[in-house]
């Protein structure tokens, strides 16, 4: 991986490797705009896990009309100055370079946040509300604010800015034909639309300096076909073109914005690597400052083919540095099978949308690295531990233990580990991605000597025998079943049987439960050209309630012009014979349904009585994930094995 970590420039700020670890909102900064120590520590792993350019997320630039989120950084009180000179001093002592981003959020940003609206044209945004069109005197005051803040950030040590011209916000809204239909000198022609962009750079560099580095991140297309103005990846090459002459250091390429409807911006599980490279390489042809490209990069070796071909001067390394700092260090030094890859869930943007913070599903440890510190307490001193199930919360839990020098055995009644990751795992190619979990949690555990019996299906005597201090129950949850005699039927399954093709399955099909799982059978379904017929059946009143928006939409597209019924508000009354027995929530009619195969999806519920087997035997028995609590998640089993595990007192 010569290329990967070859030096580069962005402008004159020299730059140790070709990896920049791009600009993503973790909602870790304090509420009055200074980074907090969870911030600090979080970009301070990142730096010390061998990234050579961090650009952060999102600076606010004024109070009135520019607050994108409530804890976010800002550089223009000055008494931020000092705490953030605090941070780019911990980034800077690893050799890491680190770039402040500029931010307005224009008709995106929230009412409730900011006092005004305003956007380049007045054109409702994504959820409905109407933008003020900002005036001339409004766009040189937030030019001043933008100046004003980078000859902050240049105070506080920052080695250059970002101006974020993507994914529909200001800049954004500026650049798009479809959201500025200004007929001033800011819209129409593609200088006009960039030239708050370029007036920008040069107002900055005529402050800063002409060596003060002011890179652009912008969509070169925005993935918009309900509005046929919105830009395409010609514009978007114009766009570089302008901005090149304007005398911008560097280019960030992204694409997407507000009204892009796969999430081709975070992009879910089915995306490959590499999915818009082309589109990254047609702006790198067009100019010759440094390209710095998000490509949806899971590996290093795929980032170096990106180098190698030429997409690229920098690759952009987004959630992947979110789900392992250390990725440019592991693959510096051969460790890439020790990678915590990302999976394309979402959850890091879900949590940040829904619990106003980042946390990450492989990586439990992400924004909390000034609580659980690198260092594991080393105490384990050779003493026995037991850990029952070899999925991700046993294989979590096993490899920390093993790492604090507990003589650790996992018992896994499969022939391989992985437990419920291959199960999600083996729903779809892409969902590939989930047995990535396993296969990194297994090379740690070889690294860390844990003992691992396969096909065995512990009980308390089992385990007795290996004389534990300690077990840890990891053994998942079982199927939510409303009535056993169900499953005596030929022509009823679990999810989980058809997934592993323990039932064939064909013909007409109804689906009981329209959860993730069931979605996803169903999708397997179709893929597989079993399914002539698929109805999905849930009491609740939304298909997919609870997934993630682009989650759902990513595996509602792979059906899409499919035979495919969906019956949100109906609940199961009865199965008899080849008939399915529903009730309409809204007003108790029966609905019934024919089917050649019923398959029950209804989720998991913790399998208390195992534990409590165990209890009986054993002092201290510690339930993990599944077995614990309602079952969620992989990011709920990932993170139970980590706290638990480090925080296992064997004093105690
Ligand atoms: C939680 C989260 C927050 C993000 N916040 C920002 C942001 O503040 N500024 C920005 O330009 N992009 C932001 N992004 C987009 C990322 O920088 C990146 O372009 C995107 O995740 C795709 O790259 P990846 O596949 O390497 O993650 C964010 C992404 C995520 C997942
Ligand atoms: S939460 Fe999921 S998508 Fe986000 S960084 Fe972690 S693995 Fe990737």
């Amino acid at each position: 991986m010569e290329k990967l970590f070859e030096k580069g420039y962005i402008g004159s700020c020299q730059i140790k490797n070709r990896v920049v670890m791009t600009a993503m909102t973790t909602g870790y900064a304090g509420q009055d705009g200074k980074p907090t120590e969870q911030l600090v520590r979080y970009y301070e792993a990142r730096a010390k896990g061998g990234v050579g350019l961090i650009v952060t997320e999102i600076f606010r630039l004024n109070n009135e009309h520019g607050v994108a989120f409530p804890r976010q950084m800002y550089a223009l009180d000055s008494n931020n100055i000092p705490s953030l000179a605090q941070m780019t001093a911990r980034v800077h002592q690893y050799g890491t370079k680190v770039f402040a981003q500029l931010h307005h959020g224009g008709s995106t940003n929230m009412p409730v946040l900011n006092k005004r609206i305003v956007a380049p044209s007045p054109i409702p945004n994504v959820t409905g509300i109407m933008p003020e069109e900002m005036t001339i005197e409004d766009i040189n005051e937030l030019k001043q604010q933008f100046v004003q803040s980078a000859v902050a950030c240049k105070a506080a040590d920052f080695d250059g800015v970002e101006l974020h011209g993507a994914h529909g916000y200001l800049l954004c809204e500026f650049l798009s034909p479809a959201s500025n239909q200004r007929t001033d000198q800011y819209g129409g022609s593609v200088e006009n639309r960039c030239r708050i962009i370029t007036e920008l750079i040069q107002e900055i560099k005529a402050v800063c300096g002409k060596d003060f580095p002011v890179a652009v991140r912008f969509s070169a297309l925005e993935f918009d076909p309900d509005h046929p103005l919105s830009l395409k990846i010609e514009d978007g090459v114009e766009i570089a073109k302008v901005l090149e002459k304007a005398g911008a250091d560097a280019l960030d390429v992204s694409c997407g914005n507000y009204f892009t409807k796969y999430g081709e911006n975070e992009e879910p599980y089915s995306y490959a690597q590499g999915w818009r490279k082309e589109n990254t390489r047609k702006v790198k042809e067009a100019v010759s400052i440094p390209v710095i490209g998000v490509n949806t990069i899971k590996t290093p070796e795929f980032a170096e083919t990106l180098l190698e071909d030429g997409i690229c001067d920098f690759i952009g390394l987004g959630r992947g540095s979110i789900a392992d700092p250390e990725w440019v260090r592991k693959a510096q030094t051969g460790r890439s099978n020790e990678i915590y890859k990302c999976i394309g869930c979402i959850y890091c943007f879900e949590s940040l949308m829904n619990v106003g913070y980042v946390r990450c599903s492989v990586n439990p440890r992400a924004g909390k690295e000034a609580v659980f510190h690198e260092e594991l307490m080393k105490n384990g001193n050779g003493r026995k531990v037991a850990v029952v199930g070899g999925g991700p919360a046993g294989m979590m839990a096993a490899n920390i233990l093993g790492q604090r020098g507990f003589d650790v055995t996992l018992f896994e009644k499969d022939g391989e580990l992985g437990g419920d990751l291959l199960l999600a795992g083996a729903t779809a190619p892409y969902k590939e991605k989930l047995i990535w979990i396993r296969n990194t949690l297994q090379a740690r555990l070889e690294k860390t000597n844990v003992k691992v019996v396969l096909h065995c299906e512990a009980t308390s005597e089992i385990v007795r025998q290996y004389n534990p201090e300690a077990v840890f129950v990891a053994v998942g949850g079982q199927p939510f079943i409303p009535n056993p005699a169900y499953l005596e039927k030929e022509n009823v399954s679990l999810a989980e049987e058809v997934i592993r093709k323990e039932k064939d399955v064909q013909g007409n099909v109804v689906i009981i439960g329209a959860g993730l799982t069931g979605l996803e059978t169903a999708e397997m379904l179709f893929r597989e050209g079993k399914a002539e017929k698929i109805t999905i059946a849930d009491m609740v009143p939304q298909i997919g309630q609870g997934m993630y928006p682009s989650v759902f939409i990513d595996v509602m597209k792979e059906m899409a012009g499919k035979p495919l019924e969906l019956l949100p508000g109906h609940m199961l009354k009865d199965i008899e014979g080849n008939k399915v027995m529903l009730t309409k929530c809204e007003d108790n009619s029966e609905v019934v349904l024919e089917a050649d195969h019923i398959i029950l999806s209804l989720g998991l519920k913790p399998k208390k009585d195992l534990v409590k087997a165990f209890e009986k035997e054993f002092n201290r028995v510690i339930p993990l994930g599944e077995a614990r609590r309602t079952p969620g998640r992989v990011a709920a089993s990932m993170e139970d094995g980590y706290v638990m595990a480090r925080g296992f007192d064997p004093e105690a």
